[in-house]
């Protein structure tokens, strides 16, 4: 058994880590910790765990933290405060935020501008350079090894989940213009209010924001680069009426591709994640199958009319996307079923 501490645990993706370690046989002890509602119980914010985790939340103190995981899931920028004291103390840290994703803190900056003085840039550059990319499907071996989790952005689980098998082609594909188009229920941003994310604003309605320049864009080129030399992608995400569940679309044209490989990439995707336990290939890329589970189903076309590859990609982004993807890592790191805990409907 292993005790786990959740920073941010008022937010989102906090909350629902909190929810999958209540049901999780390994897991003993969970230590709650948020700086608004400190001292009031979980339930009074997740009213969800009413009657179910009655605990009261800690106030955010680093020196009284001593479980054998934390998760930080706290916005960009804070990982790179909190977890160098923790892995100090052998304290295994799966970071849920942007931080970390980048082996280079300098390529973070440039990606998320900022110039915050307080990232210990001597530091972070020595961790940041150590940390693994908690993609399972592709860094299983690394991860078992790992003390510091980077734990993917919800929009590149599902390109990057999509994209990445076609490696083996990837002579053959336009990998210099890939289009990635996604589409994510309104929990993506977080807890936190504002007038974008207002009910009578987004209900009804498809909001295309940040088209060329999302943020998530840089992060699945670093992370398939070295798969795919030259890759460039065009990322437009939109928010969606919905709460929960992104939606991909990728589309990749292909050089000569029409031919028996392109009329068996079904079969190959079939046989590519055939022993992973969270991806399913399918015909029926619903939303609706995906949600509230830690499940990423893949749809593979060729469209023969343009030689287009079409991926369809959908993610609970709050389970595979986030909280279900750490806890994931979480299995990997200690040991564990990889599928304890995750396996519900
Ligand atoms: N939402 C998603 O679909 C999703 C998916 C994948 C990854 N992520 C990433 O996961 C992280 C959390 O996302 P979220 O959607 O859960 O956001 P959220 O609902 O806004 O929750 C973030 C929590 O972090 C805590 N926090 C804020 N500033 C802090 C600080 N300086 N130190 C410690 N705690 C602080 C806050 O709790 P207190 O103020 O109560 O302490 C807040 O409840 C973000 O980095 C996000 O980008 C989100």
């Amino acid at each position: 058994m292993i005790s786990a501490t959740v920073v941010g645990a008022s937010g989102y993706i906090g909350g629902e880590v909190i929810r999958l370690l209540i049901n999780h046989p390994k897991i003993d002890k969970i230590l709650p910790v948020s700086r608004e509602h400190y001292g009031k119980p979980v339930s009074s914010v997740h009213k969800n765990l009413y009657k179910i985790f009655d605990e009261n939340f800690v106030d955010l103190n680093l020196d009284n933290i001593n479980t054998d995981v934390v998760f930080l899931a706290t916005p960009p920028g804070e990982s790179f405060n909190i977890a160098p004291k923790l892995l100090k103390k052998d304290i295994k840290v799966i970071s849920l935020s942007a931080d970390y994703r980048f082996q280079d803190v300098e390529e973070y900056k440039r990606v998320y501008k900022t110039e915050k003085d307080d990232i210990n840039e001597e530091e972070n550059k020595e961790f940041a350079k150590n940390a693994v990319y908690g993609l399972p499907e592709i860094f299983r071996e690394e991860i078992k090894k790992a003390n510091l989790i980077a734990n993917p952005g919800c929009y590149p689980t599902s390109a990057i989940l999509a994209i990445f098998p076609l490696a083996k082609f990837k002579e053959k594909l336009e990998v210099d213009k890939i289009v990635v188009d996604s589409i994510s229920g309104s929990s993506g941003a977080g807890a936190k209010p504002s007038l974008f994310l207002h009910h009578p604003e987004v209900h009804d309605n498809l909001k295309p924001y940040n088209v060329t320049n999302h943020k998530h864009r840089p992060e699945m080129e670093y992370i398939l680069r070295p798969f795919f030399d030259g890759i460039k992608l065009s990322f437009t995400p939109t928010l969606g009426s919905w709460v929960r569940g992104i939606r991909t679309d990728v589309h990749i044209f292909t050089k000569d591709m029409n031919n028996d490989d392109a009329i068996h990439l079904h079969d190959f995707y079939e046989k590519f994640y055939e022993k992973e336990p969270f991806v399913r290939i399918t015909n029926t890329p619903y939303i609706a199958n995906v949600v509230y589970t830690n499940f990423c189903d893949i749809s593979v076309n060729y469209d023969e009319h343009t030689n287009r590859i079409l991926l369809i990609s959908v993610i609970d982004n709050i389970l595979k996307g986030g909280s279900g993807q750490a806890v994931q890592n979480m299995n990997i790191m200690f040991g564990f079923d990889e599928k304890s805990g995750l396996i519900f409907r």
